[in-house]
């Protein structure tokens, strides 16, 4: 993606994850905003790993890194049966499956990969890598494809001069590119909007500080940081038209599980009756699952709450802290979700059915 920041004329090529001479190469988000560094994976343990403390994160993007750790995995055995390269496929699909639980775009990348497997069972084995390797490669260019088009039909809810509240990071850095939430006011803004962005701070990893910020300030977007306290009263301010948040995983019913904090902001909005979007491809919709109780929420390490970002604490030590990574907008709080096929409105089960009619 081309970035033309603000403030200067330079020209910054932000890749958020790609396939790199037999490595899997990602931005290192842990280390933004004070350094844009890209780390090259070579091993499966290392995607695992880089998935899990969030150095690639964002539900499109670790979709995308999994199904790049599975190319990694084969590309490093030969296999002598079509058996022994699915039983390796298949340990490949449950580590990296096991990395995170809330994003469902990781096990629908890695059931993707699983199934050409099972699909081309008739194939030679090299053809049978060259499929999954084409299957990756893919899941990676719809998700480009997904987050413009996503993009362009949320601009029928976006007008010019709009100040949008958003929250965590749902741009260029959590999908391979663009953006799901961030993108559709990159087209905005692309269509002369002149948006105006609020972003929350995000504790406790401070997704929106550290990356939403930094994102829409090298795409000359209008930002201000708010620490995540301050939503209610900036909404109470008549300072927010509306909100536009992405999503991990959306239930049959349509509530939607995002960023911890998420339903908060969801809350405030409903007061003050504020509409609240959510921005998110169909890979994030799990219709399995009845409604938001069924969404599995991640628990994280208590030390990123009571540390400052791993720097140093800030808590009294020895005092028990609760880290759930994760909340579920209820569906009766959502105004529409966007997707590539359009956006939607509630009531949405039906709809959502709608979507997924085979
Ligand atoms: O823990 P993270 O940083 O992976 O959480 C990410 C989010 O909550 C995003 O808002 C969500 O994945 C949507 S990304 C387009």
């Amino acid at each position: 993606m081309l970035v033309k920041t603000k403030n200067r004329k330079c020209i910054l090529k932000i890749e958020t994850i790609k396939w790199d001479k037999g490595a899997v190469k990602i931005i290192d988000q842990t280390k933004l905003p004070q350094k844009l560094i890209y780390v090259r994976c070579v091993t499966v343990k290392q995607v695992w790993d880089a998935i899990r403390i969030l150095k690639v994160r964002g539900a499109p993007a670790i979709g995308a890194a999994a199904a790049l750790g599975v190319v990694l995995g084969i590309s490093k055995k030969r296999f002598s049966s079509f058996n022994d390269l699915r039983k390796e496929v298949d340990k490949l699909v449950k580590y990296l499956a096991s990395a995170r639980p809330t994003a469902v775009n990781l096990f629908w990348a890695l059931e993707r990969m699983k199934s050409v497997v099972l699909k081309n069972k008739l194939d030679d084995i090299k053809e049978i890598t060259q499929k999954l390797i084409a299957e990756a490669s893919a899941i990676i260019d719809e998700d480009k494809r997904t987050c413009r088009k996503m993009a362009q039909n949320a601009q029928v809810l976006i007008k010019k001069n709009d100040r949008i509240l958003t929250y965590c990071n749902a741009g260029i850095l959590a999908t391979v590119d663009y953006g799901t939430a961030l993108g559709c006011i990159y087209r905005a803004n692309e269509l002369k909007k002149n948006v105006k962005v609020y972003s929350c701070e995000t504790r406790p990893l401070l997704q929106g500080a550290r990356l939403t910020c930094w994102e829409l300030n090298k795409k000359g977007v209008d930002v201000t940081l708010i620490c995540d306290s301050m939503a209610g009263y900036l909404m109470q301010q008549k300072k927010i038209d509306k909100i536009f948040i992405g999503a991990d995983r959306i239930a049959a019913n349509g509530d939607a599980a995002n960023k911890i904090g998420s339903y908060s902001v969801s809350v405030l909005a409903n007061f003050h009756k504020i509409p609240f979007y959510v921005a998110a491809p169909l890979s994030t919709f799990d219709v399995s699952l009845k409604d938001g109780n069924q969404i599995p929420i991640e628990q994280r390490s208590k030390s990123e709450v009571s540390e400052l970002f791993f720097k140093r604490s800030i808590t009294a030590k020895g005092v028990d802290v609760y880290n759930p990574a994760f909340d579920v907008v209820p569906a009766k709080l959502i105004s529409g979700i966007v997707t590539e096929a359009g956006v939607i409105t509630p009531p949405f089960p039906k709809k959502i059915a709608r979507l997924f009619k085979s």
